[in-house]
């Protein structure tokens, strides 16, 4: 029972996805019923108000989280066959991450951070260093590639957290919230290499925001409320 696989260009299949969270006796349902197929190539953004559902969404999307309901699909494969081996090679293999809360290593530099899921891969280190020199170059922080996180703006940071997200240049790339706490100038910037990835690349984009500045333009917004889907719109460029 398919329901949107069309000629079998779907990258991402949900079907009647749904995960329920138990906190003691009670059972919270974060997410219900959520049927969803994203095409290789979309940017896809997910709103709805704090709390509707998105960073589950991408959670469960990233293959970091399991759905306590329905089937999720990638590229034809029903990931509720693989075990959790399958799904971490399958994350380092075509799935770039990036958090909101960055989740950068504070005694690492700006350059290491962005090389650590290239060593996960067991990237040769020349090779690893100089893929990430060009990451971080492509968010405009070639200049801070020894510095620390600490020793970096909100917005720095976030950019760094995004050339790691990118380095591997992975086929997808989840961005849950990436401009929270940023300035309009910053926001703008990480929205335009997101952008520019799903252009150039091809790179699916999935990005989770409540963050209105972002939304102008993006191909298709998938609305999210009380962990459910209340609109999907597909929408050209302003
Ligand atoms: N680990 C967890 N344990 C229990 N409940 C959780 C957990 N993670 C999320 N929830 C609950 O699931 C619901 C959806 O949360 P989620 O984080 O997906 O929302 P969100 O749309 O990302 O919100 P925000 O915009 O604030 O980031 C919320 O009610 C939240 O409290
Ligand atoms: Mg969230």
């Amino acid at each position: 029972m398919s329901t949107g696989n069309q000629g079998g260009t779907t990258l991402l299949e949900l079907q009647q996805v749904g995960r329920t969270y138990r906190l003691g006796d009670v059972r919270l349902e974060a997410l219900a019923a959520l049927d969803l197929a994203i095409a290789p190539g979309e940017f896809v953004a997910f709103t709805g108000p704090s709390g509707s559902g998105k960073s589950t969404l991408c959670h469960l999307l990233g293959l970091l989280d399991l759905p306590t309901a329905g089937r999720i699909f990638l590229s034809g494969e029903d990931t509720a066959t693989l075990d959790e081996n399958r799904r971490a090679e399958i994350r380092n293999r075509r799935i770039g991450f990036v958090f909101q809360d960055f989740s950068l290593v504070p005694v690492l530099s700006a350059l290491e951070n962005v090389q650590l899921p290239l060593h996960l891969r067991r990237t040769p280190p020349a090779d690893s260093r100089r893929r990430a020199a060009e990451a971080l170059a492509a968010v405009g922080l070639a200049g801070s590639a020894n510095q620390r996180p600490s020793q970096l703006s909100g917005g720095q940071q976030q950019r760094v957290a995004l050339a790691r997200g990118l380095v591997t240049e992975a086929e997808i790339l989840i961005a849950d919230e990436p401009t929270a706490n940023l300035d309009s100038a910053s926001a703008y910037a990480v929205l335009g290499l997101m952008r520019r990835l799903n252009t150039e690349r091809g790179t699916t984009v999935l990005l989770a925001t409540h963050d209105a500045r972002l939304l102008e333009g993006v191909g298709r917004r998938v609305e999210l409320r009380d962990g459910r889907l209340v609109a999907d719109r597909r929408g050209g460029a302003p």
